[in-house]
């Protein structure tokens, strides 16, 4: 039986205070504003790889086989629009699956971007459109006065052919056509160009990586540390994993934008208390991410936390 359990909107419930016995009162997340329901999403998307997405499923091996016998049928006539590849911003790893790719110069990919939002906007008669990017993490790119500083720049390293990410593009299609985007990767994609561009269209961007499982559970503990007054010296993770994200995030590049991203999510703890720290100290914080293949989508994590308290004691976790 299908159900959204997972989901925040449709599977969390909110606190809205105590009823007249004094007993709490929980009322479902998607009640308390109005919400598209999930099954009127229509879904439309591109990728550099060719296969249908029910053959997608079978590679991927995430699902249980009898469930990708019952989805076969309703993901075999979806097949993602071509996308646009520049092999220097992925792992060279991920070359062999890039058979579906948009032509041309930058500018003509940036247009048939856009076009493709446009014809599923119409085709699908929808009231709004979101970009989402769950491809491949990216290396990260270099911000360079006159390059992507600014919108105006960066439109014009489009039309030159200059250096942008394929993500970048993707962002700066999406604004272009009025629809919000979201990145679910680690890079920088929405470089200050990108921002200012959205800022000038009044459109909504946002998100850097998913952060979903370990990373999340990261910002959870360092908060709950930081905020009992203990002080967090020491983090260190290691994740091993042998999907293909893991198989892309093993080249350096890509690895680094992660490792960044995970990083990152400490900084606004430890800024937030002054009296442990003092400006400019840090946790040693350290990130290792290896590719098992044998695991597959099955991910593992392992955390290390150690912080200093009072007479000398020190908590490890
Ligand atoms: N899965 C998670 O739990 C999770 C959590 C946090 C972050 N992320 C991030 O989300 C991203 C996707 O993860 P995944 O596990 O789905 O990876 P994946 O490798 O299974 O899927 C990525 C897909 O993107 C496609 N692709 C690559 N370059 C493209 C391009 N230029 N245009 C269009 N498609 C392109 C690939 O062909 C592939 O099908 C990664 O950056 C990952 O680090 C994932």
């Amino acid at each position: 039986e299908a159900n959204y359990f997972g989901s925040l909107t449709q599977s969390g419930t909110v606190s809205l205070g105590l009823d007249a016995e004094g007993q709490e009162v929980f009322v479902p997340f998607s009640a308390l504003l109005p919400m598209v329901p999930p099954d009127d999403l229509v879904f439309d998307g591109w990728d550099i790889s060719s296969l249908n997405l029910a053959e997608a499923m079978r590679r991927a091996q995430v699902l249980d086989c009898g469930l990708q016998e019952q989805l076969w049928p309703h993901m075999e006539a979806l097949r993602p629009r071509p996308s646009v590849y520049i092999p220097e911003f992925i792992a060279a790893n991920q070359s062999a699956r890039a058979d579906n790719l948009i032509p041309g110069t930058r500018a003509q990919q940036l247009e048939q971007i856009r076009k493709d939002i446009r014809d599923f906007r119409s085709r699908a008669g929808l009231d709004k459109v979101i970009v989402l990017w769950t491809a491949n993490t990216e290396r990260f790119c270099d911000v360079v006065p006159g390059l992507n500083d600014t919108a105006e720049n960066l439109l014009r390293t489009i039309q030159h052919g200059r250096e942008v990410s394929p993500s970048t593009l993707f962002a700066v299609a999406s604004v272009l056509e009025g629809c919000a985007f979201l990145n679910g990767s680690p890079q920088n994609t929405l470089v200050p160009g990108a921002l200012e561009l959205a800022e000038q269209h009044r459109v909504f961007v946002g998100g850097d990586d998913f952060k979903s499982g370990q990373t999340k559970v990261k910002s959870v503990l360092v908060d709950f540390l930081i905020g009992s007054g203990l002080k967090t010296m020491s983090i260190v993770s290691y994740n091993h994993l042998g999907n293909n994200d893991g198989q892309n995030l093993s080249a350096p590049q890509q690895f680094r934008s992660k490792e960044v991203s995970k990083s990152s999510v400490v900084d606004d703890m430890v800024q937030s208390n002054p009296v442990l720290y003092a400006p400019g100290e840090e946790p040693d914080h350290c990130v290792v991410i290896k590719y098992v293949p044998y695991v597959g989508d099955s991910k593992r994590a392992l955390d290390e936390y150690t912080s200093e308290l009072m007479l000398g004691g020190t908590n490890t976790l």
